[in-house]
């Protein structure tokens, strides 16, 4: 045993007030390796902190040894962390590095869509099914390009006010507060002459309120708006067999993008990005975009197989065994 475990271990009891001094002075290892596993992530304290499930202050005042409570807890606690990182990173390693974004057929057609509402200030309706990468397309849309912010909406964000706050929040608003009138004024000041594009994902959860709020700010600043979701996110704006009531907004409409299903282009894409090249891999990747999920479905098999592999090509028999890990039926 060396030294510097036996002097781990004298420090393990709970320390009383009197032990402090000491224990400032005496480094362990598992502070040393909890300051450089941070150092080498880029994670501050408090963020360190949540991930392991203390609090901020619990961490800075143990990675100093002032810590006054359970120093074993605490110490339980960051082993955890640290092992935990370590298979993480082991397994990362293994995987070939993948592209958080591909040039897929469906997704640049997404983003020209976007690019024309943007540029021309209009509203674009682009909807379809689950997992066909509308999503993964408007993040890569705002990367690269100045003044877009995405808004995603949930359930609970069908009432106005809810909505504006989401709004708000994603055009860099902090704390919106003072009903709906104060926010959306305060939001059409933020985006006013920016040229900007306010992309609204999920947006089949907003009201027909709400989405008529999203057309005034549009209206008042003349920056794009993109409505993207699901299928109901266009039945909502022709509103069924009321159409009239929703003429307003839906004749505003100057483009609309329906994508159903990933199509053998987005599969090949998809693929590529892991060097899978084979027909009958192909085949089977096929088979598993055309079910719910699409493209999430093939993403994720993938990236199992691959993690299985451990780096090693992927086979069509490796995508099978990964498919019906992930609990799939064929
Ligand atoms: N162009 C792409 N680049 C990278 N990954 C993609 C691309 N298209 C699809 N994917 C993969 O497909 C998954 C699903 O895509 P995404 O979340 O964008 O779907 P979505 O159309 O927004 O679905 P939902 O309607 O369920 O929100 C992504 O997590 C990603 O793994
Ligand atoms: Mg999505």
């Amino acid at each position: 045993m060396t030294e510097e475990t036996n002097i781990v271990h004298i420090e393990r009891p709970v320390p009383t007030e009197s032990d402090m001094d000491t224990l400032v002075s005496v480094p362990t290892d598992a502070r040393e390796r909890m300051r450089e596993a941070m150092r080498q992530a880029g994670l501050s304290q408090a963020a360190a902190a949540r991930e392991i499930s203390i609090s901020p202050s619990a961490l800075n005042q143990w990675l100093q040894g002032k810590y006054a409570g359970s120093n074993e807890e605490i110490e339980g606690k960051v082993e955890n962390w640290l092992s935990a990182r370590g298979r993480k990173d082991d397994v990362a390693g293994a995987l070939p590095a993948i592209p958080t974004f591909f040039r897929s057929p469906s997704s640049l057609k997404i983003i020209d869509t976007l690019a024309y509402g943007q540029m021309a200030g209009d509203i674009v309706c682009i909807y379809g099914g689950p997992g066909v990468g509308k999503t993964v397309s408007l993040r890569q849309y705002r990367d690269t390009n100045p003044s877009v912010w995405i808004a995603t909406m949930a359930p609970d964000s069908a009432p106005v006010v809810p909505a504006l706050e989401e709004v708000a929040e994603a055009v860099g608003i902090r704390d919106a507060a003072g009903g709906a009138r104060k926010i959306a004024r305060a939001i059409r000041r933020r985006v006013e002459g920016t040229r900007g594009l306010l992309i609204i994902d999920e947006a089949q959860h907003l009201s027909v309120a709400a989405l008529e709020q999203m057309r005034s700010i549009h209206d008042a600043t003349g920056i794009g708006l993109a409505l993207v979701g699901n299928e109901a996110v266009y039945a909502r704006l022709t509103g069924g067999t009321r159409a009239s009531h929703f003429a307003q907004l839906f004749s505003r409409i100057g483009s609309r993008l329906f994508i159903s299903r990933p199509t053998i282009g987005d599969v090949r894409a998809l693929a590529a990005a892991w060097n899978v090249k084979g027909k009958a891999e192909l085949d089977l990747l096929q088979q598993i975009a055309s079910k719910p999920g699409a493209l999430r479905g093939v993403s994720k098999v993938l990236a199992y197989a691959a993690m299985s592999g451990g780096g090693a090509e992927i086979t069509v028999s490796a995508l099978r065994h990964a498919w019906s890990n992930l609990g799939a039926q064929e």
